[in-house]
């Protein structure tokens, strides 16, 4: 989704910039653009697709001692350069960013704004040709902004520019994400510490509602009611390496590879020889929890709905899981012993955190499971865990989906402990994590067996189903999402037994259908079913594990618990979607349409 930078400082304003525009590529976008200003003059570049071509668009005359850029993801109008960011004034003074989304744009555009012509489609325009207009009646920048933004609805991180005072950068923040970035000759934005990780390790948090006066030297932070406040940068953990691509073509494929890795890190900080590595409180908290909901979306959503089978199993607490987008909207009665887990990759999933917000006003416990410490969803839930997965750059989540199911693990291990439950006390966790990172790494050393399946199975090819049971329904939604993401072949999840109750009549000569086969209890039931499909012509690609398999299923999998099986499961299905993706020429980490943190409702 949309990605915000911003320097200002003695350094090279233009490089910064682009670096930071390229780190903020992996969030998903469709043009890009910088407005830079300085002595020399100012200079607004912008193009629809990649920053590459942004880069060379900028002619080695641009220059200047600050800067604003942009990634669109496109909502308000399509991706054209008109489109694009930075959005400016009709006088060619204010330059402004925007991530979000103004809901009340048009309302303001006809009350204010009615003689103005407009060179855009999009929200953002109204908002910086509103700062035009205070500050045309008289108001200072600062003032022109603030006026504006206390008349709008909706999300926003924006970074404004005046043309004619290059020695500020204005920045307001609601809902939307962004942090400030504080080096030895520069200050900068970001929406996420990711683009500035190479020029500093020092960031701000920004709040809702709050507004900035950033310079080279200096920040200014106020709240709502306009009262200055104080707040020191952090310190962020982030290692520029973990970010490069190394010899990969894709950083999926490499996330792929780097998931037994993953587990075995889980284990080790959580479940170490010495101690269990879980804050006590959270753990009481827990321990009187009467119902648990899990809050999350796409691919976090389908870790929920393993977590849920986990935690079940190991604590007898009951778990609801919940698509993030619907539940805040449609609230149940809630009991007070009700605790909330968000799974969130990037901590910043706007439907997410829009029940967050609800569930604080309520004063319920909650916990985010997030690979972003100081995301959003971190900073505001009650309890925190991290999910050590390293930064997952590609779009389609791999390795972060392993890590939500290890973690949930951990969480209802040693909870389950705590409440005396006999079935995580006979639980080896371990033992059993250490096996998954093993079954992992034989899946993915068979990736060049899995390449050539994924050709006969999809090429021309434009439906496909995954069909299993129990668990295995679940991971059936998880490798769909993973296939239709990134290859754009339409596939659908399906629970085994549902098949015949409607959806079979879809299934032609030659339709792939990948069965899973993990579930002790109905083994034989989806053996049927896939009998059935194959007698209406279906092409049938078993992924079973050592205990279950049948001397013709094409990919088996060590055998672990059945709970933690879909740890490795999934991996098959990862690749599969991976080379259906190479194979048609797409690119594979930056999928059409989609976006990397939805960071809009
Ligand atoms: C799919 C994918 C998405 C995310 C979803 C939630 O591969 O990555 O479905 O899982 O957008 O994002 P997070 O986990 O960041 O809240």
């Amino acid at each position: 989704m949309c990605g915000i930078v911003g320097v200002i400082g003695t350094v090279n304003t233009k490089e910064m910039l682009i670096d930071g525009l390229k780190k903020l590529e992996y969030r998903g976008y469709d043009s890009a653009g910088v407005f830079i200003n300085g002595n020399q003059g100012s200079h607004l570049v912008k193009e629809v697709g990649k920053i590459a071509k942004l880069e060379d668009a900028i002619s080695n005359e641009v220059g200047g001692t600050m800067g604003i850029g942009h990634t669109r993801w496109a909502t308000h109008g399509k991706p054209t350069v008109e489109n694009a960011h930075p959005h400016f004034s009709s006088d060619e003074r204010f330059y402004l960013v925007h991530n979000g989304v103004i809901t009340n744009y048009e309302q303001l555009k006809e009350t204010y704004l009615s003689g103005i012509e407009f060179a855009s489609q999009t929200d953002t325009e109204v908002v910086v040709q509103l700062v035009s207009y205070f500050a045309n009646q008289g108001m200072t920048t600062l003032e022109a902004f603030k006026q504006t933004i206390s008349l709008l609805e909706g999300s926003y991180a924006f970074a404004l520019a005046d043309k004619e005072n290059p020695e500020q950068i204005f920045v307001a923040k609601n809902k939307s994400p962004l942090l400030l970035g504080i080096g030895e000759d520069f200050n900068a934005l970001c929406s996420d510490a990711m683009a500035m990780i190479n020029y500093t390790n020092q960031f701000v948090e920004l709040h809702d509602g709050e507004i900035v006066i950033l310079e080279a030297d200096n920040y200014e932070i106020y709240d709502q009611s306009g009262v200055a406040i104080e707040r020191s940068p952090y310190e962020v953990d982030l290692d520029p390496k973990e970010i490069s691509k190394g010899t990969y073509d894709y950083y999926m494929l490499k996330e792929i590879d780097e998931q037994p890795g993953v587990i075995r890190r889980i284990s080790e900080f959580y479940l170490s020889d010495e101690q269990v590595n879980l804050d006590e409180d959270l753990l009481n908290k827990m321990a009187t929890a009467k119902q648990i909901y899990i809050v999350a979306a796409g691919t976090s959503y389908h870790a929920g709905l393993v977590g849920k089978r986990i935690i079940e199993e190991l604590t007898d607490i009951p778990v609801n899981v919940e698509l993030a987008s619907e539940f805040g909207y449609h609230l149940p009665k809630l009991i007070d012993e009700s605790f909330f887990i968000f799974l969130s990759q990037s901590g910043e999933t706007a439907d997410s955190r829009q029940v967050l917000v609800k569930i604080n006003e309520m004063n319920l416990p909650s916990l985010t499971v997030t690979n972003v410490k100081d995301s959003t969803l971190w900073r505001e839930a009650t309890y925190q865990m991290q999910l050590l997965a390293g930064p997952e750059i590609a779009v389609a989540s791999t390795k972060a989906y392993v890590a939500q199911i290890a973690v949930q693990a951990v969480i209802a291990k040693v909870l389950g402990d705590h409440l005396n439950n006999a079935t995580a006390k006979q639980l080896d966790l371990r033992e059993e994590l250490s096996l998954a990172a093993n079954g992992i790494q034989a899946i993915v050393d068979q990736k060049d067996d899995i390449e050539k399946l994924s050709y006969e199975f999809f090429t021309n090819q434009n439906h496909a189903f995954y069909i299993g049971r129990g668990m295995d329904y679940a991971l059936c939604l998880e490798a769909a999402l993973k296939l239709k993401e990134i290859s754009y072949i339409h596939t659908e999840g399906f629970a085994a037994g549902e098949l015949k109750h409607g959806t079979i009549s879809l299934i032609e000569d030659k339709t792939p259908v990948i069965a899973y086969l993990n579930d002790q209890n109905t083994t034989g039931l989806t053996r049927g079913n896939i009998e059935e499909v194959q007698a209406r012509g279906a092409h049938v690609l078993v992924i079973s594990n050592q205990d279950d398999a049948q001397s013709d299923d094409q990919i088996v999998c060590f055998t672990i618990n059945e709970l933690l099986q879909p740890l490795i499961s999934v991996v098959p299905a990862q690749l599969l979607a991976y080379y259906a993706s190479l194979q048609r020429g797409n690119d594979v980490d930056q999928p059409r349409s989609l976006a990397k943190s939805v960071t809009v409702e």
